[in-house]
Order: C-alpha cells, then sequence, then structure tokens
C-alpha cells in the first residue's frame, strides 16, 4: 500500500534550472556559490542547511541538518559545540560529508574529506555572530542530552565558550547533481588534484 503510493509521488518534475558542465567554473566552491545564488533567487528556502554526516564511536555513519557558515577556496565552514555527538565524533575521527539538496531545482551537492578546526579567535568570532538566546544555550553545554525539566540555569550573555568549534571540510571531492526527469541526470565531479581541482563527468 505504502509501496504503491511511494512509486506514484512524482520526482524531478516541473521547471528545473540548466546546468552545462563545460561552462562551470574551474573551482568547486565557486559553482557552488553560482548555484546558492540561484537557489535564493529561486526562493529556495534555507538553501545554507546541509546534512552533515560523520563517524559515530561505533563505527555507524550519524547524520543531521545544519547551517553552512562560510565558503570560500579552502573549504566549507560550519560550528559545533565540541561535547555534542557530532563534535565528538568529528574530534575522534577529523573526516565529514556535506550533502545539500534542494528539491525544487532537483539539485544535489555532495562533499567529502578533511575537516579542520578554525584557530580559537575564528571560534570565538562565529559564536559571537550568533543570538543571544543561541549562544546562551551553547554556554550550557547539553545539545541532545535528555530533555528533563530541570530551570533554565542564567548564563552571562558576554561570554565566549572555547568548546564552540568551528570546522573547515576541506573536500578532496565535490559533486554538482542536476536532476532530469526522464533521469538523465547531469553528474559533474571535481577531484583534488595536487593544488588543484580535475573534473570528470559521471553516469547517472
Ligand atoms: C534546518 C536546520 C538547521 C539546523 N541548524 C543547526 C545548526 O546550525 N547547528 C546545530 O548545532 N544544529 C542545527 N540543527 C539541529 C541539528 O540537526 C541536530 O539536531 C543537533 O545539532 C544535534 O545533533 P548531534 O546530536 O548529532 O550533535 C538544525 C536543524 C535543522 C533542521
Amino acid at each position: 500500500m505504502i509501496r504503491e503510493y511511494l512509486r506514484a509521488l512524482p520526482v524531478f518534475a516541473g521547471d528545473l534550472p540548466a546546468f552545462d558542465p563545460a561552462s562551470a567554473p574551474d573551482r568547486p566552491d565557486e559553482l557552488f556559490v553560482a548555484w546558492l545564488v540561484t537557489a535564493v533567487e529561486a526562493g529556495v528556502r534555507e538553501p545554507h542547511a546541509t546534512t552533515l554526516s560523520t563517524i559515530g564511536p561505533d563505527g555507524v555513519p550519524a547524520a543531521r541538518v545544519l547551517i553552512v557558515k562560510n565558503v570560500d577556496e579552502r573549504g566549507w565552514q560550519f560550528a559545533v559545540h565540541a561535547t555534542s555527538p557530532k563534535g565528538r565524533d568529528l574530534a575522534r575521527h577529523p573526516a565529514a560529508a556535506l550533502t545539500f539538496y534542494w528539491a525544487a531545482q532537483a539539485r544535489q551537492i555532495r562533499l567529502r574529506g578533511p575537516v579542520r578546526r578554525a584557530s580559537a579567535k575564528d571560534s570565538a568570532a562565529d559564536f559571537l555572530a550568533r543570538s543571544a538566546t543561541a549562544r546562551a544555550e551553547a554556554a550550557l553545554g547539553r545539545q541532545s542530552r535528555p530533555l528533563t525539566d530541570q530551570p533554565v540555569p542564567q548564563v552571562d550573555p558576554e561570554i565566549v565558550i572555547p568548546e564552540w568549534t568551528l570546522y573547515t571540510l576541506e573536500p578532496t571531492e565535490v559533486e554538482f547533481w542536476q536532476g532530469d526527469e526522464g533521469r538523465h541526470h547531469t553528474r559533474l565531479r571535481y577531484i583534488r588534484a595536487g593544488g588543484g581541482w580535475g573534473r570528470e563527468l559521471l553516469r547517472p
């Protein structure tokens, strides 16, 4: 019953943007920013939300959505609390994958590679750019702990916590995937090679 229901749901329907890999820029961060701006202009909600996959202590992947803070030629930046499950995963095994999916455009972007901790100064600047409520909650360092009805302790809103950690995922590969209703998907993969990037097209 659910099997038929799922099979009948449309995928990659509607007006989709064009993607010509031949005119793609040399660097994946440049293509990412171009796609991001196209997504924002098309009204895609939270295009800077991405799935961060890490390796759990039991070797099983763990994934959750978070917000990307910056992108440049060094990589994709995001911040975590060091004591959260994802923070502990990254400290134990400093490698990750990021997956963006913009359904209205049938676009997926996949990255994987090592992660590098930013300086304490850059992590602090990211922390201070958060809202006062977000800073207060982070200062308590209790993300993903079981919810209890203990009173919320007061936290100094000016505090900067050393556990707040900005990471840069320095991808070894980045794939841009443009879906097509007829399943003629276009896939362009950038692969880090020496100081630059190689490129290849993949079968759908
Ligand atoms: C759209 C969206 C954005 C989110 N942004 C963040 C974020 O920027 N930082 C964060 O720690 N969690 C964010 N979350 C919550 C995470 O998905 C997750 O529940 C939380 O970080 C705990 O993950 P962990 O237990 O694996 O550490 C977001 C969730 C959604 C759906």
